[in-house]
């Protein structure tokens, strides 16, 4: 049986399971009414120093962090993970996902940047609110500093919105590069997490950011497109980037058992022709008070902080922090913007 025969076959027998009952109308007893924090809307100048460390800051939002997290935040003191969020298909959850994780970060204490790699259709300024006036590209071209293009979204999160003329970064001259550079690393220094919402697909410019990354986490739902379109993206990823490890983060299912049964079939089909690990991220529940959240251009964390959903992202979130950090050169920002700005040495596609 070919790998398309053997994905056709899992779609079938997807089909023909159970399909999860239709999600439970609000839960009326919830208490999710705390209001989002105030958010400001225009270029910030600098990113933040945090006020105090991110160890202190855990204890005092989470009063009784488990030792895991004690040991989380202990092992990983000051090195920056980059963080990319892709999938094959769109509407999979992705901004959602990167902007539910950067508040959830940002309540343990992290300092939060996030890449807006999908200006083109209006993602994470959409989501909380904002108006991006500049872009990475203005700064590429010379025509604003970095911290003049970032963003403050809400709990102190910063934004660096991107443009689709991004992908020209790789034809700048070595003094730009130079320059640029020396602004990109001091992010570093002033950031404990980067996440990256990408565009859905296997466009180059998806395929470059996802390739940067340190980890490349994969969101699919239970859909059988999602699963055959995740499979493409991190074949693709695979094939012309030689990425050897994916993280598989499920959403919109109806519980855990749901997630682990979509991680089986995209990994049982993986396993047999991709010589590539997927690691199980785990699971956001499809969730009203989310759609809720979205309608209201705010992140069902800050919005809803007790709705199911936002109680896994902030599962999710603890379980990044306990992620190892490669000591592999994707561990830093620089090895990331250097990736972006160096024309990709990529196999020849094999799809
Ligand atoms: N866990 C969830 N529960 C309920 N609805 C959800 C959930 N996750 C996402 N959605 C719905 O799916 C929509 C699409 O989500 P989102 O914009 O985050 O996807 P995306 O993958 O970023 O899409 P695109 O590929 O267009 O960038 C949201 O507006 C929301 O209505
Ligand atoms: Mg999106």
């Amino acid at each position: 049986m070919d790998q398309a025969e053997t994905l056709r076959n899992i779609g079938g027998h997807w089909l023909q399971e159970e399909i999860p009952p239709v999600p439970s109308p609000v839960d009326k007893k919830e208490t999710p009414l705390k209001e989002a924090s105030p958010q400001a809307t225009t270029p910030v100048a600098l990113p933040p120093e945090p006020v105090s460390p991110p160890e202190a800051a855990v204890v005092e939002e989470e009063p009784s962090p488990s030792v895991d997290d004690q040991e989380a935040q202990e092992a990983t003191p000051s090195k920056i993970r980059v963080l990319s969020v892709t999938s094959g298909k769109g509407g999979m959850g992705k901004t959602n996902i990167v902007a539910n994780l950067a508040i959830a970060f940002a309540k343990m204490g992290k300092r939060v940047l996030i890449l807006d790699a999908d200006l083109a259709l209006g993602n994470i300024d959409v989501l909380f609110g904002v108006l991006p006036k500049f872009t990475l590209e203005d700064v590429l071209l010379g025509h604003k500093t970095l911290p003049e293009v970032i963003m403050e979204g809400p709990c102190g999160i910063r934004i660096l919105p991107t443009s689709s003329g991004t992908e020209g970064m790789a034809e700048l001259s070595d003094d730009q590069k130079l320059t640029l550079f020396s602004q990109l690393d001091s992010l570093d220094k002033s950031f404990d997490i980067f996440l990256i919402d990408t565009a859905a697909g296997i466009s180059s410019n998806v395929l470059y950011f996802n390739a940067a990354a340190q980890e490349i986490i994969v969101v699919a739902s239970s859909e059988p497109t999602s699963l055959t379109d995740a499979y493409a993206v991190i074949k693709v990823l695979s094939k012309r980037y030689q990425e050897k490890r994916f993280r598989l983060l499920v959403n919109m299912v109806h519980n855990e058992s749901d997630a682990v049964a979509v991680f089986r079939k995209l990994t049982m089909v993986a396993d047999r022709y991709l010589n590539v690990a997927i690691d199980y991220a785990g699971y956001i529940p499809y969730d009203d008070y989310l759609k809720i959240a979205v309608s209201r251009q705010k992140a069902v964390v800050d919005l809803y902080p007790n709705a199911k959903s936002s109680q896994t992202f902030t599962r999710v979130a603890h379980q990044i922090l306990q992620w190892p950090i490669d000591p592999h050169p994707k561990g830093s920002t620089q090895f990331f913007w250097r990736t972006l700005l160096t024309p990709a040495q990529v196999s020849s596609p094999s799809l």
